[in-house]
């Protein structure tokens, strides 16, 4: 992730990468070793690991050792790729690739791959809630933390996204109704990573309210680009199907703008993500530079 991640994010990556190793175990015997294989396969090993980055980025950002946000850092990747999971089910986007190889329900089968996304949500809260989390920081920002977390992954947030997401195949949804659905899908848990990192990091309600306004613009560029790459990128490149929302019928900002006002709308929400940031002072250029390459980015 050498275009992404300047050398301290790039750190965080792989302490992310080693951390989720460790939570994922695959125990040698076990009746229900499948589903443990299934979570290790979808989660370890694989994916730009953007929302964990955030967490680290920002709980050093509010003086705490990002450290101390590793639990948490895992917990968003576990829950994001719970939610890859099921949004690559035949019943969803019917997807066979995914992070560069088969989708979980592509190796797996439907039913394991269904019960790995259900495994992997359920130990996201058991890993943030974690009695030595609890002893290691104030209790309070453990909680805050995964409240946090469970908000923006619900109905409110992630899955009502999907919701809309697949009650408007077909359909012409304009502008405002289809940010309605990005900000559900995408961006809530992109907030919630920035959020996160201010909770286990102890921020106060300034940065709480600066973290989640850039994690509200980023998360709505991250989706155009998304949508973007749908249509320009390859397979090998994206380590995912491209042109899967034309087959579906989505509506993208790409299918309502066309890819050049796409992009522009991308580049304007971008800067409006980095003037969040001010309160950070210079501490926040490694996200400020982050926002900026995320618009470039080729995967
Ligand atoms: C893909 O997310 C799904 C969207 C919300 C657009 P990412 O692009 O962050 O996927 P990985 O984690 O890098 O595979
Ligand atoms: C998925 O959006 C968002 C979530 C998984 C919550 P997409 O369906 O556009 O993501 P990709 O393109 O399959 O990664
Ligand atoms: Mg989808
Ligand atoms: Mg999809
Ligand atoms: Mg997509």
């Amino acid at each position: 992730m050498g275009a992404l991640y300047n050398d301290r994010l790039e750190s965080y990556r792989q302490e992310i990468e080693e951390a989720l190793f460790s939570y994922l175990p695959i125990p040698e015997e076990a009746p229900q070793k499948t589903v443990y294989e299934v979570m290790n396969y979808a989660c370890v090993g694989g994916g730009k690991r953007l929302r964990p980055v955030l967490v680290m980025e920002f709980c050093r950002l509010c003086g705490e050792s990002p450290a101390k946000a590793i639990p948490f850092a895992c917990a968003i990747e576990m829950v994001h790729s719970y939610s890859l999971i099921h949004d690559d089910l035949p019943c969803m986007d019917n997807s066979p690739l995914r992070r560069g190889r088969p989708s979980a329900h592509a190796a797996y089968g439907e039913d394991m791959a269904l019960l790995a996304g259900d495994g992997l949500l359920t130990r996201a809260f058991e890993v943030m809630l974690a009695e030595e989390n609890q002893r290691e920081l104030p209790p309070q920002r453990v909680l805050r933390a995964a409240f946090a977390l469970a908000d923006a992954a619900g109905a409110g947030g992630m899955v009502g996204g999907q919701v809309i997401d697949l009650q408007s195949e077909g359909k012409s949804i304009d502008l405002p109704a289809l940010e309605t659905l990005q900000r559900g899908k995408t961006a809530a848990l992109l907030m919630a990573a920035c959020e996160m990192g201010c909770h286990i990091g102890g921020g106060g309600e300034a940065e709480i309210a600066a973290a989640r306004r850039f994690g509200e613009e980023l998360g709505l560029c991250f989706q155009i680009v998304d949508d973007i790459l749908d249509v320009t990128s390859t397979p090998e490149e994206l380590g995912k199907p491209v042109g899967n929302d034309e087959k579906s019928r989505k509506v993208t900002y790409v299918s309502l703008l066309g890819r050049e006002k796409a992009l522009q709308l991308a580049a304007e929400r971008t800067e409006k993500a980095v003037d969040a940031l001010q309160v950070f002072g210079e501490p926040g250029k490694a996200l400020r530079s982050l926002a900026r390459a995320l618009l470039q980015r080729s995967c």
